[in-house]
């Protein structure tokens, strides 16, 4: 049996009843650990869950699942733990396929994403139009799929919800700060108008913690913002309506 388990968005106590029963009745617990992370260390975990917690990153997940986390449901109790929900904005479906083709029964327990929290800003969820992502750039690699997301879904008067990029395993998490310096340089570059300076965004970090925090405000005003302790995502709305320009001009940066 293979439960992939949705840890919800901060701690430990955001799990359902139904994953922790699951977790409590597994030989074998895994935590995805490179699509996201929780507001709490690991070890919390597993004093919370009382069991060992194995780690797994991409390689152990994408490549050497059928040796590791695959082979062990095969023939005992094994739960993949995923931080937000497990099939929102990540790739797991792979692994649900995987284990389906080998006969494996799988269960699915789903939790609050990002996807939808994000709803705490105020903005209308079905207003959003494609989410899109900024990954860290490299000497060969600097795509610009954000900035074109955001210009096609502005010029259909949707809403953008860009994801960050993240690697926890070299604690590297990119900001609502870099995000911006990064969309700025291509606008730089390409002059297409999608931003400019007064530009206003929301910057949302650490949703659904108790140390969460919203902030809107123009691109020049939301540079000197400091966000803290990642996870870090941002919003660029479209053409507010007036509930949503009341609900989150109570984040106004002042
Ligand atoms: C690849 S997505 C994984 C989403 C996850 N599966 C979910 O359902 O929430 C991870 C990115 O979403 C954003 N994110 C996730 N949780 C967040 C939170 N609590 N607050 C702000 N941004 C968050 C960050 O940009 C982070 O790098």
């Amino acid at each position: 049996m293979l439960n992939i388990i949705s840890l919800g968005l901060s701690d430990e106590k955001d799990i359902t009843v139904k994953g922790l029963e699951l977790i409590k009745n597994s030989d074998f617990v895994y935590l995805e650990n490179y699509t996201s992370i929780l507001n709490c260390n690991v070890s919390v975990l597993e004093k919370f869950y009382n069991k060992k917690i194995i780690l797994a990153d991409r390689k152990m997940v994408e490549q050497e699942a059928e040796k590791t986390i695959l082979a062990n449901a095969k023939t005992k109790n094994v739960s993949f733990l995923v931080v937000g929900d497990a099939l929102s904005a990540t790739t797991h479906i792979d692994l649900l396929k995987r284990a389906n083709d080998l006969g494996i029964k799988v269960n699915i327990v789903h939790n609050a994403s990002i996807l939808t929290a994000v709803a705490e800003t105020g903005l209308q969820l079905y207003k959003f139009g494609k989410t899109t992502s900024i990954p860290f750039p490299e000497k060969n690699f600097q795509p610009e799929t954000a900035y074109d997301a955001i210009k096609m879904n502005l010029k259909n008067d949707l809403h953008t919800l860009v994801l960050l990029d993240l690697r926890p395993n070299e604690n590297k998490f990119m900001t609502i700060n870099d995000a911006i310096n990064l969309l700025m340089e291509i606008e730089n570059k390409r002059k297409e108008k999608v931003f400019t300076e007064k530009t206003k965004i929301i910057g949302c970090a650490r949703i659904g913690s108790k140390d969460s925090m919203i902030k809107y405000g123009a691109i020049y005003e939301m540079k000197k913002t400091d966000f803290g302790k990642p996870v870090h995502c941002l919003i660029v709305p479209a053409k507010l309506h007036f509930a949503e320009e009341e609900f989150v001009g109570q984040f106004k940066v002042k």
